[in-house]
């Protein structure tokens, strides 16, 4: 583990916009506070949505993910309680969009979020999970250096393979240059719809390239999972026993099984 302080980081990727990053990032996080564990969840994605997905208003917070970049705040001084027991937040802020633009400009620009986690002294985490955005930015860039594994997601439709080798190069680089100690999560599969004949080709084409790095468990389409952020919570604490909120739950125990029959 790269940060024995903070705790394991877990990147949530892929540069294509709306493949359920975002419903991941908040929904597996709370999965795994619902298991006891201790989560941080940091929102990388100047759009704000896990932001408000845990039920901040991105407009009001004052210190977020920004303020870390710019080394103006420390991560415990961006950090906010959510309403969700166990479950931690540091906040994207307006000036967050900012934040890609200025990084570019510095020194040493690729480990700027790593440096903030490394002066961390705070409570360790069970779990460091970042919701990165849909882009291959600076942004990006600093959450795979920071982090220890990524998880990408992936919309089963029919261009769901597009731009993911970009993707994986980015990682590879990521990995030979910045960061030897990334790993590959794996991929999880989102808005599975398996009454979708398509659907069901895109799933057994990415289950036959991929292998064992495709998750067992998918997230199926789900009305639930995309009213949960209009009433800032996690699904599980919208409607539990939905198909949406058992998914993710069911995510968050093969991740954990995954790392006991990796040890
Ligand atoms: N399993 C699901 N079932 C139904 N709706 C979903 C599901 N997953 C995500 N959505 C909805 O699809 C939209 C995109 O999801 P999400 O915001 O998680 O994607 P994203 O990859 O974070 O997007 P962006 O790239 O813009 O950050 C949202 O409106 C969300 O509520
Ligand atoms: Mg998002």
């Amino acid at each position: 583990m790269k940060h024995n302080k903070l705790g394991p980081v877990l990147s949530i990727a892929n540069q294509k916009g709306g493949v359920g990053k975002t419903t991941t990032s908040i929904n597996l996080a709370a999965s795994l506070a619902t298991l006891d564990k201790r989560v941080l969840v940091l929102d990388l994605d100047p759009q704000g949505n896990t932001t408000s997905g845990l039920g901040v208003d991105k407009d009001k917070v004052e210190v977020g993910m920004y303020d870390v970049l710019s080394k103006e705040a420390t991560l415990e001084e961006a950090m906010l309680e959510t309403e969700c027991e166990g479950l931690f937040l540091v906040p994207a802020t307006m000036d967050l969009s900012g934040a890609e633009v200025e990084l570019v400009n510095e020194d040493d620009r690729e480990n700027v979020l790593l440096a903030g986690f490394e002066s961390y002294e705070g409570e360790a985490f069970d779990y460091v999970i970042i919701d990165c955005p849909p882009a291959l930015n600076m942004l990006t860039i600093n959450a795979l250096t920071a982090s220890d594994r990524v998880m990408i997601t992936l919309q089963t439709e029919f261009y769901a393979m597009e731009g993911l080798s970009q993707l994986i190069d980015t990682i590879r680089r990521v990995k030979a240059n910045l960061n030897a100690d990334l790993e590959m999560e794996g991929i999880l599969l989102t808005m599975v719809d398996r009454r979708n004949n398509l659907a069901i080709q895109v799933e057994n084409d990415v289950r036959e390239y991929f292998g064992l790095q495709v998750y067992e468990c998918v997230i199926p389409r789900n009305i639930r999972l995309s009213e949960a952020p209009s009433y800032g919570v996690p699904v599980m604490y919208h409607d539990f026993k939905s198909a949406g909120a058992q998914a993710y739950l069911k995510v968050a125990q093969e991740m954990i099984q995954r790392e006991l029959a990796a040890a």
